[in-house]
């Protein structure tokens, strides 16, 4: 391409171009074909609450006016659930967008910023586009390794150190009293980002009282898994409120669009719906147990909407035979994890075709 000089940064202008996440979309221009099961991006396959699509329908009416920038009828109702207040939460449009905003606000040019060698990697892109240097520690076995992310602290003077519970992309977890022993040794002056994604999903050892005296602990929930919100783009941070100041600083204030925070907050005011979400959740996690048993595969234990499963050095093969089949999976981006496929809990049709799919081609990458 012709070196056109535009005056971009000396950062922009040798960044790699990255995509975090190839979409399926994409994938189906590729193959020229419909994907038959989406099964790779751990959207929820059990929709939205009826509430939500109605206050979303209504939304839609009033799409001429500009959202409010505050969130405030959405902020409530949310203090309210997490017992905090609503100066304390940082609406935004996913979690994401609420990494980047993070990002920004603790990591100057070659700082450097940990997190686990192969988890959740949409952070390590915004850490590459604000010119951070990514430091990660190796995971112990399936589980992201705590002792071992604190050293990694400790050793470079890290200010800002990652972690998704539940993980992805193998779907463990980590105790409560462990990550709140895991921030408690970690020095003053470093922020933790604690994922909390797949929290809905999680086992009840996994959940512990928002507390925001802690300036130092930034959790972050999203509509887009349990709530079946993933393409209206909507999330939040529970924070310290010096935090939400700062966040308030450099965020895009209209980023949240109005239908989005209409179904966040509908969807909040139906906890039967949630409740539903969660028990067909774990109905297909022992469905994706009892078909890897059946085909001698291993799956790591899921505390989230997706198991992965052990497949071994011919992982990558496997993807790629599915997606001949037109079925969308994904699987961890770097070794050891690249040993699995990761697949969403689909929907019952959509498990027994991926079912039926598997069987068939597994035969074909084992060595
Ligand atoms: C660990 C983790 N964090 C965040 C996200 C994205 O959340 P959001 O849709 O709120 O941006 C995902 C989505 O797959 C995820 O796995």
């Amino acid at each position: 391409m012709t070196d056109l000089s535009l005056p971009f940064t000396p950062l922009i202008r040798n960044l790699p171009a990255v995509v975090p996440f190839v979409p399926p979309e994409a994938l189906e221009r590729r193959t020229g074909r419909s994907l038959k099961v989406r099964v790779g991006a751990n959207e929820s396959a059990f929709g939205i609450s009826p509430l939500a699509r109605e206050a979303m329908r209504r939304a839609v009416e009033q799409l001429s006016w500009y959202n409010d920038p505050e969130a405030y009828e959405l902020r409530r109702p949310l203090a309210h659930l997490h017992g905090v207040a609503p100066e304390e939460i940082c609406v935004a449009a996913g979690i994401d967008e609420l990494l980047g905003l993070v990002v920004r606000l603790v990591v100057e040019s070659g700082a450097p910023v940990v997190t686990s060698r192969g988890t959740y990697p949409t952070f390590n892109f915004h850490v590459a586009g604000f010119g951070g240097r990514l430091c990660t520690a190796p995971y112990q076995g399936d589980h992201t390794d705590l002792e071992a992310l604190a050293a990694e602290v400790r050793s470079t003077g890290a200010h800002l150190v990652y972690l998704a519970n539940p993980d992805n992309p193998l779907g463990t977890w980590h105790p409560a009293a462990q990550v709140r022993a895991f921030v408690d040794q970690l020095p003053g002056d470093c922020l933790v980002i604690l994922d909390e994604a797949y929290v809905e999903f999680a086992p009840p050892e996994v959940h512990f009282p928002v507390q925001t005296q802690d300036p130092r602990l930034i959790r972050m929930r999203t509509f887009s898994k349990a709530h079946g919100m993933a393409g209206a783009r909507i999330g939040y941070a529970l924070a310290h409120r010096q935090v939400v100041a700062a966040f308030d600083k450099i965020r895009n204030h209209f980023a949240v669009n109005r239908v989005a925070q209409a179904g966040a907050l509908a969807s909040l005011g139906d906890p039967a719906f949630l409740q539903r979400v969660v028990q067909q959740v774990e109905e297909g996690r022992r469905a994706y147990q009892a078909l890897a048993a059946e085909l001698g595969l291993r799956a790591v234990p899921s505390g989230t909407n997706f198991v992965a499963l052990e497949i071994g050095p011919r992982a990558r093969k496997l993807l790629e035979v599915l997606l001949e089949n037109d079925v969308f999976v994904r699987m961890p981006g770097v070794a050891p994890l690249d040993r699995c496929i990761r697949v969403t809990v689909g929907t019952p049709q959509e498990r027994a075709t991926f079912a039926q799919i598997l069987r068939r081609v597994l035969p074909q990458v084992r060595p």
